[in-house]
């Protein structure tokens, strides 16, 4: 029995999440779960049973039911991989709690991250990624493509916003891996460490000397006047850090290895270079990277024909919630003309993706650049060499080999 008197239940439901084996499709294990209806039983890797979400306005209305919980503190939230059991540790801000809490912290950062923040920083995402394909054009005719171009494109881009130098990249990007992927909560818990020892250092520097950046920003304008305490800033800029670089970087490379895989949508986009803020959303639905938000109920809640109980845990399944027939025509295909923006891969509700604008510029400039300055890009291994990212993690490539 747990302090909030909520008894973890052990379970024989089917075990969630599993590995994909085709990079784009949700593994296989999942699609059969959604066969048995919009909220079916799953057990999770310590024996726990929780909802597994899957019908798209089942994942819709619990994404926005206050009901539904995303804090981490309370000791019934679901522990998706052994990593995450220090989740409760350290409070991860906005993704880990709940309003009013969240609100206050959101409010602070919404205007750097709006549509028109985003086409301003348009310009500067075109010089990186030009400067990027014009390194790999340099080097041959073959890069890999995750190191040369899908993880710096947002990296640098993040460092940028945030006023985090890139010459550390390789430090904070290393941490953030471990964080990802470590196989135990002390290596994690060690690399979040080592990470916001980082960011406190920064923040000295910064106090020392300023510049230009949304750390900048928080520092003086929250920091000063006791809006924001040090730790909390530190974590929500180790957030934004984390989540600005690791989401896209996977989104771009996994993009890539898609469109190469599905000439006929591949060339409908060269032909029709218009297409493309549509085919991003389209990949947004059709990889759906965050494969797993998750969530604990803090009352009953009767939905798809089912009780969910107070204290029970909701995974939302988003590739399989974004391949609903109810909500999609022929969901299993990949069609870049579709209308996808209803997807749920940048989540729903009060937790949307606070850098979805971001994300779909970087994602827009990285693959348009890069399908037309080097139109004979094709893999450099068979489809099947690429090595998939496990399935407790985000969704992605450790590797693209590419030649051209
Ligand atoms: C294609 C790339 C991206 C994908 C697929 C993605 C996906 C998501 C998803 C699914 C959520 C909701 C999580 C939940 O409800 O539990 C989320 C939240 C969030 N994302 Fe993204 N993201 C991407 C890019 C970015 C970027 C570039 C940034 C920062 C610059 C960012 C920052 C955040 C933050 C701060 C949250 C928490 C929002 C909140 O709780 O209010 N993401 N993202």
């Amino acid at each position: 029995m747990t302090d909030t008197g909520i008894q973890p239940t052990t379970s024989s439901a089917p075990s969630f999440p599993s590995d994909r084996t085709c990079p784009y499709q949700p593994p296989t294990g999942h699609q059969d779960l959604a066969a048995r209806g919009p909220l079916t039983r799953v057990t999770l890797y310590d024996g726990r049973g929780v909802w597994l979400v899957t019908g798209h306005a089942e994942a819709r209305a619990l994404l926005t039911d206050p009901r539904v919980s995303s804090d981490r503190q309370n000791p019934a939230f679901p522990v998706l991989a052994p990593r995450a059991e220090n989740q409760a540790s350290v409070v991860i801000p906005l993704l880990g709690v709940d309003d009013p809490e969240h609100a206050r912290q959101r409010r602070m950062l919404i205007p750097r991250f709006s549509l028109k923040r985003a086409a301003a920083m348009r310009p500067r995402i075109q010089n990186i990624v030009d400067g990027l394909i014009d390194t790999m054009l340099a080097k041959g005719n073959s890069a890999e493509l995750v190191s040369a171009y899908a993880l710096p494109v947002p990296s640098m881009v993040i460092c940028t916003l945030l006023g985090v130098p890139y010459d550390d990249h390789d430090f904070f990007e290393a941490c953030s891996r471990r964080m990802l992927a470590a196989p135990t909560a002390a290596e994690a818990t060690a690399a979040r460490d080592d990470l916001r020892d980082y960011l406190h250092r920064l923040v000295d520097r910064k106090k020392a000397e300023p510049g230009d950046g949304l750390l900048d920003e928080l520092i003086a304008d929250r920091l000063a006047d006791g809006q924001l305490d040090r730790d909390e800033l530190v974590m929500m800029v180790l957030l934004l850090l984390v989540a600005g670089h690791e989401t896209t970087s996977n989104m771009i490379a996994l993009g890539v290895y898609t469109l190469l895989e599905h000439p006929d949508e591949l060339a409908a986009l060269r032909a029709e270079p218009g297409l493309m803020p549509t085919a991003v959303e389209e990949l947004l639905r059709f990889l759906s990277i965050a494969d797993g938000l998750i969530r604990v109920a803090t009352e009953d809640i009767e939905i798809g024909g089912r009780t969910v109980r107070t204290g029970d845990g909701i995974m939302i399944g988003t590739s399989v919630v974004n391949r609903d027939t109810a909500a999609y025509a022929d969901p299993d295909a990949l069609d870049v003309r579709r209308s996808a923006r209803h997807h749920v891969a940048f989540g729903y509700g009060v937790h949307q993706c606070l850098g979805q604008n971001l994300a779909r510029a970087e994602m827009e400039i990285a693959l348009s650049a890069l399908f037309t300055r080097i139109p004979g890009l094709r893999l450099a291994v068979a489809p099947d060499e690429v090595p998939v990212k496990p399935g407790d993690t985000l969704q992605g490539l450790f590797a693209l080999p590419v030649a051209w």
